[in-house]
């Protein structure tokens, strides 16, 4: 990083007399780095003095350039480690037309998939819970909460709410819910999703790696089994930034199905 760090810093101080303000020569001199691959994903930016003092600009000015860097998600900040150029995320494109489980959906794509368990439990159900899934409140919902990470970068949040009665033991789903439900005939063939646009608040932005107020793509499943009862309400927060969904689209009335489904 040091002769990196002094051709990054340098062109500053070079060019710092050409009219736009200081704090955007940085922060462009950064990212152009960036992009060009002279620094990449977790490699340690210098610190704020060491900066200001190679870019001849003031620590305020370092500190607004990298500080819009990290809103913007070129850059990372790390308690007490310092601050580092973000890990790069692969963008995953994912159909709207099919029926596939967060596991198979990365599987096809050759990506490792972990989660990290936020909770399984059998609980009283909420009133979006009973209405959804046709529940008195006598009867119980089991929920399955995680962080689910592909090839080590977390992409979604999903919380899941079932019938107690088809998933009675929330703690023996493996690493795939659809493949334990699969097991008990309840996984579902046909489902209905809401997508709408949001911004991450702290703590779900913390789980998923990216600055507070991140663009995410909330979705909210619900899944049926063929007898049309509902097994299954989902709502996930997915990255803005690695998630494309894509919709394959036909002029209505037209009953040609060949090679529907992207
Ligand atoms: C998708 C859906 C969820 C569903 C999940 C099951 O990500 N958005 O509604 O619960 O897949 O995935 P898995 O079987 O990997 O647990």
């Amino acid at each position: 990083m040091a002769d990196a760090a002094e051709q990054i810093f340098a062109s500053v101080r070079n060019a710092a007399q050409r009219g736009a303000p200081l704090y955007l020569q940085l922060k462009k001199s950064i990212e152009d780095a960036v992009h060009a691959g002279i620094i990449g994903p977790g490699d340690a930016l210098p610190s704020e003095r060491d900066i200001a003092l190679k870019a001849d600009v003031s620590r305020v000015t370092v500190r607004k350039a990298v500080q819009d860097l990290v809103r913007g998600g070129i850059l990372v900040q790390r308690h007490g480690s310092g601050t580092f150029v973000a890990p790069r995320v692969e963008r995953v494109e994912q159909s709207l037309s099919l029926l596939t489980s967060f596991t198979e959906d990365m599987a096809r794509r050759g990506m490792t998939v972990r989660s990290t368990w936020l909770d399984r439990g059998i609980y009283p159900p909420s009133p979006d819970e009973m209405m959804v899934l046709g529940l008195s409140s006598k009867e119980f919902v089991a929920r399955v909460s995680r962080l689910r990470i592909a090839n080590d970068t977390p992409l979604a949040i999903e919380r899941a709410s079932l019938s107690a009665t088809a998933l009675p033991d929330p703690a023996a789903v493996g690493s795939s819910l659809y493949a334990a439900l699969e097991k008990t005939g309840n996984r579902p063939v046909r489902a209905v999703q809401r997508i709408s646009a949001a911004n991450l608040g702290e703590a779900d932005a913390r789980l998923l790696d990216v600055p507070a107020g991140s663009a995410s793509l909330n979705i909210e499943r619900i899944s049926y089994l063929a007898s049309g009862k509902v097994i299954e309400f989902t709502r996930s927060i997915y990255r803005g930034d690695a998630y494309d969904f894509v919709a394959e689209l036909r002029l209505s009335g037209r009953a040609d199905n060949a090679g529907a489904a992207a």
